[in-house]
């Protein structure tokens, strides 16, 4: 008989895999999470030159090449005015990795982790890895998330609350007030807070702060991506920033879990840090103009949806059936469920696709709405 660990058979493989599954193959992919933009042409050729050079062959320190975390620090003095020492980083195997770390470093069994609900589908599966207890907290009416919810459910057994602004499967944007109440509350509470910032750049509406502006503490971890920021999704880099104890500890699991991030992708990311930014304004209006093309599209056709502030989805509250027959009609969108019990009733849509294919979604989600209602 084969023993799996009860931690793993707490998880199964996302929903969002499944409704890929489903669809037919020239289904329009309302689904995917990831821009649709090339990577910044100056990180592809820094990659490239490193592998012709042969200078990405072998492994680099674990925490990532010095390079690759000055620029990283950089970029936290350039956008948040902090000052983050270098060695403060570790580059990981994207956000993904970045999140893994962060949780297993900070979560013992039987401790809570505060997630919002609906939320990024990684933070309840991680947390249950680490063999602790995922406490998921529903969004506000604007789908944001509320931090006298997070305050509220905070309990003895709370290791780490998760925050995430722009938000995925939302694209909400938390005010400043919030991100400030975010950092007060792992000060007072002396609780730890993650903070997912891996869409810090697509921000059409408010502005984007992190908690590590605002506490007082070192209760903050940061958790940021070369995925979304500069769309190099499939280059598999990010990172974490935090106090030096707390780096120490992500580092016992980094390394033995991956030695040290992809060298190729250390090279292409520090390129895409410190070389030229016009992509991301090029790539943040593109995003605008398709997020109000959607939204304006969803609303004649009579659903009701916040307009995201940020990242590249639209969460639209939508009738009993509609992801199915969307699904029937050639539409993928994933059901709301799969990103937590409170996402029911609702769906994500991503909208990093192009115009054409953005409005013929639309009219077919239409038919698909009155064959429902
Ligand atoms: C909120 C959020 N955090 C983290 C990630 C992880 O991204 P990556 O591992 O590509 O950096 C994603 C990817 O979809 C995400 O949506």
């Amino acid at each position: 008989m084969t023993n799996f660990s009860e931690r793993v058979e707490q998880v199964s493989i996302s929903g969002i895999r499944e409704v890929f599954e489903a669809a037919g193959e020239d289904a329009i992919n309302l689904g995917l999470g990831q821009p649709d933009f090339a990577a910044p042409p100056h990180a592809r050729e820094a990659a490239v030159e490193a592998i012709r050079d042969g200078a990405a062959d072998g492994y680099t320190e674990n925490k990532g090449m010095a390079s690759l975390r000055e620029a990283i620090a950089a970029k936290h003095e350039r956008d948040q005015g902090l000052d983050v020492d270098p060695d403060d980083v570790i580059a990981t195997a994207g956000g993904s990795e970045a999140l893994h770390i962060a949780l297993e470093a900070h979560v013992d069994a039987g401790d809570e982790v505060i997630i919002p609900d609906p939320g990024f589908v990684s933070y309840d599966a991680l947390t249950r890895l680490t063999g602790g207890t995922p406490v998921p907290v529903p969004l506000r009416e604007d789908l944001t998330i509320d931090p006298d919810a997070i305050e509220a459910a905070i309990t003895d057994d709370t290791a780490a609350f998760v925050v995430n602004s722009p938000g995925n499967p939302t694209g909400a944007v938390s005010p400043p007030e919030d991100v400030r109440e975010f950092a007060r509350i792992a000060d007072e509470h002396d609780v730890l807070c993650i903070s997912d910032e891996v869409y810090e750049y697509t921000v059409f509406d408010g502005e984007f702060r992190s908690p590590m502006e605002f506490a007082e503490s070192d209760n903050v971890v940061v958790v940021n991506s070369a995925s979304k920021l500069y769309s190099m999704t499939g280059w598999r880099l990010g990172w974490v920033t935090a106090s030096t104890p707390r780096v120490e500890r992500m580092l016992r699991v980094h390394q033995y879990a991956q030695a040290c991030a992809a060298a190729p992708s250390q090279f292409a990311a520090e390129a895409a840090l410190t070389g030229p930014q016009d992509q991301v304004a090029e790539m943040t209006d593109s995003f605008r103009e398709r997020r109000d093309l959607v939204v304006d599209g969803l609303e004649k056709i009579g659903l009701d949806v916040p307009t995201p502030g940020g990242a590249f989805y639209a969460m639209p509250e939508v009738p009993e059936g509609f992801v199915d027959e969307c699904l029937d009609r050639g539409v993928v969108i994933v059901p709301g469920e799969a990103f937590g019990d409170h996402g029911d009733g609702y769906a994500r849509l991503s909208y990093a696709t192009d115009e054409e294919s953005l409005r013929n979604a639309l009219s077919i989600m239409e038919d698909a709405y009155d064959a429902v209602v």
